[in-house]
């Protein structure tokens, strides 16, 4: 039996597994297109769309590659990344577009499966088309537990029952409170977006938006009629090992979007996703694949695999600057060219899609403005409880560095905060954790906390015990040197072929 001590390293970025990061600083357009949920027609609600400017409600792979250009860094991408844009609806009624800050982020995590770790890490193929989560789901429904609590430990998920499917398509989305001042959240950490009043008065930098796509493939469908099913999540979400049927480990996508929601501070009113969803359970996220070329991409795959994350480091990409980026636009069909998705909407979200509280699912038709009673949420929104007296993050809050080694919490993880190398470019490479590292310690999580520019990476390690009395202890490390990095490297590799707990 486990006891559970925890204890935290922090590494300024750096990681065995390789990565990189498409940065997408235009947008090619917000709109209400959907190619992959309505194909042909206009889509239910407006998406913030980025990369090829060949993009249109019926999109094919060659009229992505065949565009003029993408909004994105790499010339050789001009793929479709999209996910629903964020509205405020002030106290008056009226819908007002939140500004997204820096375009997009796109991250190509290169982790093979865990099961099956030989196998690599597969291209995209031409075409090939998914959605992450579901856009209709408006609650949060795991092993009975309460969205606002945090996520266990990753190491309990399978013996807790918590590695279904949708289980993982759950925990594949993060609303992360930014606050520069303080010490960040981790990544895929809050799977709701917060209330008006928690946002108010904790992310004074707004909000970011991350959703994590499925990475194990069934090897042969490009799409499936719910454009999910051909794809699984493996049981860690971001990493770990993929399902029985699922073998082909693709890159693992991870979008990042940051929303300007501090710009509201203050306003009366409340934010809903585009898709009529306040809660953000169904938050959303859909890619086709418009490389180049499968042959191309799975070079890059194989090449760019430095530790940066950093485009500029991999010999194969053709990058363009920022302006150019910005400069990319896609061609709107006529029936929407002229719709109004930016600044004041107007009384209803785009489309006239309604809010849906749930729990049960969201219907796909757009009910127009409601006048009658909703149903109100079943799960009580409390903003998290933020660090106790002692400095210690408490479970299920908001979690905060601290510059001194927090006092032992037999119930939350402790941290503490580091300086970090403020990296070159302009935005946070995201690292990538080794899966273990020397020591008598499993690595049970790793987090990403953004700071500014810089990358802080959390792995949150445990203790193995073998004795019924329960002890806590907590250590925190300093962060590893290179050296002790290159040897985490090198346990992972000796570990790979063990099975997972
Ligand atoms: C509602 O309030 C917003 C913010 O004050 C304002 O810009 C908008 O014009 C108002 N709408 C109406 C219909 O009064
Ligand atoms: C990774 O990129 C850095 C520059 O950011 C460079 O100095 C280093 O040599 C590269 N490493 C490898 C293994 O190519
Ligand atoms: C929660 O959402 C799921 C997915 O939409 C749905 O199947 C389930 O019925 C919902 N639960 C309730 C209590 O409505």
């Amino acid at each position: 039996m486990k006891i559970d001590t925890s204890l935290v390293v922090l590494a300024t970025v750096s990681g065995a597994a390789a990565f990189w990061r498409m940065e997408c600083r235009g947008r090619a357009g917000l709109a209400r297109i959907d190619p992959l949920v309505n194909p042909g027609e206009v889509g239910q609600h407006v998406h913030h769309i980025h990369a090829s400017s060949g993009f249109s409600e019926k999109a094919t792979y060659d009229d992505l590659v065949n565009a003029e250009c993408t909004s994105c860094a790499v010339t050789q991408d001009k793929s479709a990344y999209w996910a629903p844009a964020l509205y405020f609806n002030h106290a008056n009624g009226t819908y007002q577009a939140v500004e997204q800050v820096g375009g997009m982020l796109a991250y190509y995590f290169l982790r093979p499966d865990a099961n099956n770790p030989k196998s690599g890490v597969t291209a995209f193929p031409e075409d090939f088309r998914m959605i992450a989560r579901d856009s209709l789901r408006r609650n949060y429904s795991i092993g009975g537990q309460d969205a606002t609590k945090a996520d266990p430990e990753q190491s309990l998920w399978a013996a807790l029952g918590q590695t279904t499917q949708t289980d993982l398509e759950q925990r594949a989305v993060g609303f992360n409170c930014l606050d520069y001042n303080k010490a960040p959240e981790g990544s895929l950490y809050r799977h709701y977006m917060p209330d008006k009043d928690y946002l108010d008065a904790n992310c004074k930098d707004g909000v970011r938006i991350e959703v994590m796509f499925p990475s194990c493939w069934n090897g042969k469908d490009l799409d499936t009629k719910n454009h999910r099913d051909h794809v699984a999540y493996p049981d860690l979400v971001m990493a770990g090992g993929c399902p029985e049927g699922f073998d082909v480990k693709l890159p693992g996508l991870f979008y990042e979007t940051i929303w300007a929601t501090n710009a509201f501070a203050g306003v009366d009113g409340k934010f809903v996703v585009a898709n009529g969803d306040e809660k953000g359970f169904g938050y959303h996220a859909d890619f086709i694949m418009g490389w180049e070329s499968v042959d191309y991409l799975q070079s890059a795959v194989d090449v760019c695999t430095n530790d940066s994350g950093k485009i500029q480091d991999c010999p194969l990409f053709n990058i363009q600057d920022e302006p150019t980026q910005r400069q990319c636009q896609m061609k709107l069909p006529s029936a929407i060219a002229k719709e109004k998705v930016e600044g004041l909407v107007g009384e209803t979200l785009p489309g006239d899609v309604a809010i849906q509280f749930g729990p049960e699912p969201a219907t796909n038709k757009n009910p127009g403005p409601q006048t009658t009673t909703v149903a109100v949420p079943t799960v009580s929104y409390s903003a998290g409880i933020s660090v106790s007296a002692s400095g210690s993050p408490v479970v299920g809050g908001v979690f905060k560095q601290s510059t001194t080694i927090p006092t032992p919490s037999a119930s939350a993880a402790a941290f503490s905060a580091q300086a970090v190398d403020a990296p070159a470019s302009a935005v946070t490479p995201a690292p990538v954790a080794p899966a273990a590292l020397a020591g008598d310690y499993e690595v049970v999580r790793t987090e990403y906390h953004t700071v500014g520019n810089a990358v802080n990476m959390v792995i949150v390690k445990e203790a193995v015990e073998y004795q019924t009395i329960a002890t806590t202890t907590v250590t925190v490390q300093a962060a590893p040197s290179a050296k002790a990095r290159r040897e985490a490297h090198a346990h992972r590799h000796r570990r790979s072929g063990r099975a997972r707990r």
